[in-house]
């Protein structure tokens, strides 16, 4: 009986964080990726309620700005590409945005189920020593366009018979960002790594009184996820116990962890 009490109420408590990071919670890969889930910084900084990222509404602007296709590209060698970049003094002062969002209308096919991809932009050139032409990797033609073009504006639609030169944006993005976290063994690979999952707002969802007791709110969330919280209590992460090393007195005597009747649930 004690056992179940304290069960709720530590449930009630790792809800409640679940609840913080709703919007962040790991979620699982899509079927059929087999790679396992990597560990990001994201989980380490769960976001206070009603924040929004720096310059949030600017990036979502210029994520859904439409770009006119290039039709003429000059090739050039990346080496050369870098070299040239580099003597023009084109860097970092060039880069407006620390992250830009990839959320362009061109691919959308799930929007309603993933957020924008947000890309690191000044850390990632940044981890590339200012290599610019890694992933810019040609020029318009025209003399007046800027040297480091939005992908958009050359990789629109996919590849199809009529339009053989070059890729999708879709497949541009993939190619480009998972060749090289491969090659480099950086950076995620995994489809979870860079697609969060959009969880529902559970504003309107949770119905609860005012300074509700732990237990009410545990109560709650059940009420709709009676099946996570019947899967919780089945996890080792739950059944733990094992030997206390270093419970003065009762050194090795005592079994400990959340498998007993220990309070301390975190
Ligand atoms: C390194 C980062 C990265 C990884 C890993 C990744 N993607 Fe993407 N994905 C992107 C980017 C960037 C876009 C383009 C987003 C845009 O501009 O709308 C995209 C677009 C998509 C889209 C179309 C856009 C949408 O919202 O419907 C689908 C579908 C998709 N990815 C599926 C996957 C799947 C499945 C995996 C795992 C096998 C995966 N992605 C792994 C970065 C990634
Ligand atoms: C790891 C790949 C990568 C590196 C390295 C990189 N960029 Fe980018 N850059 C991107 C992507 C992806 C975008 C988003 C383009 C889009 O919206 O399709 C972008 C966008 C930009 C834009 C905005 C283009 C526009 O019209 O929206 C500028 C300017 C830019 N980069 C400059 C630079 C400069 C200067 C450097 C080198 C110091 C650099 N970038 C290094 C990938 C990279
Ligand atoms: C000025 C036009 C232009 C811009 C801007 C541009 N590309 Fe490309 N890209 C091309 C052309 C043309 C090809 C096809 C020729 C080729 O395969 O080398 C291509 C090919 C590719 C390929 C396939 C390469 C291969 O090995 O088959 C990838 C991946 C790619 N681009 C990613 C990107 C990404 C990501 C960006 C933005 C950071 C970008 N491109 C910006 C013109 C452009
Ligand atoms: C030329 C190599 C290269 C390309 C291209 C590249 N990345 Fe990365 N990426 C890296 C490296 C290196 C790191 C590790 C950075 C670090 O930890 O300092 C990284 C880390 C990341 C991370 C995790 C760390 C963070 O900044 O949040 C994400 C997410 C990510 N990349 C997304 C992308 C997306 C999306 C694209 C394509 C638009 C892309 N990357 C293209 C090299 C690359
Ligand atoms: C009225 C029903 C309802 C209530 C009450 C409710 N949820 Fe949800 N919750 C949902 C639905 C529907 C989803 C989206 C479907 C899914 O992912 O299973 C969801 C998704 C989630 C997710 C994301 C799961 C994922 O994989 O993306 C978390 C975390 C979550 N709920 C936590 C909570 C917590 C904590 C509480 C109590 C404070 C709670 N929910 C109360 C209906 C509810």
């Amino acid at each position: 009986m004690r056992t179940n009490v304290i069960r709720v109420l530590a449930t009630a408590v790792l809800m409640a964080v679940l609840g913080a990071s709703a919007a962040l919670a790991a979620t699982p890969p899509p079927a059929g990726d087999a790679k396992p889930v990597e560990k990001s910084r994201k989980d380490l900084t769960p976001m206070p309620e009603g924040w929004t990222a720096l310059r949030q509404e600017e990036a979502i602007k210029q994520a859904h700005k439409q770009y006119p296709f290039v039709e003429d590209v000059l090739m050039e060698d990346l080496p050369l590409r870098q070299q040239r970049l580099r003597n023009m003094g084109i860097g970092y002062k060039d880069i407006k945005q620390s992250y830009i969002l990839l959320d362009s209308p061109y691919v959308d096919t799930y929007e309603k189920q993933y957020d924008p991809v947000r890309f690191m932009h000044s850390k990632h050139a940044a981890s590339l020593d200012g290599d610019c032409a890694a992933c810019h990797h040609y020029r318009p033609a025209d003399p007046n366009a800027p040297e480091t073009v939005s992908c958009r504006s050359c990789h629109q639609d996919t590849r199809t018979d009529a339009n053989t030169e070059r890729i999708g944006l879709k497949a541009a993005y993939h190619m480009q960002c998972m060749n090289c976290h491969e090659q480099m063994k950086k950076g995620p690979v995994n489809c979870v790594g860079c697609h969060t999952k959009r969880s529902v707002d559970h504003k309107e969802l949770v119905r609860l009184p005012e300074n509700p007791k732990p237990q009410e709110v545990t109560a709650e969330c059940l009420r709709c996820h009676q099946e996570a919280g019947d899967d919780m209590l089945a996890t080792a992460h739950w059944l733990w116990r094992g030997p206390s090393p270093y419970t003065t007195e009762h050194r090795k005597s005592v079994m400990s962890g959340k498998g007993t009747t220990t309070l301390n649930n975190f």
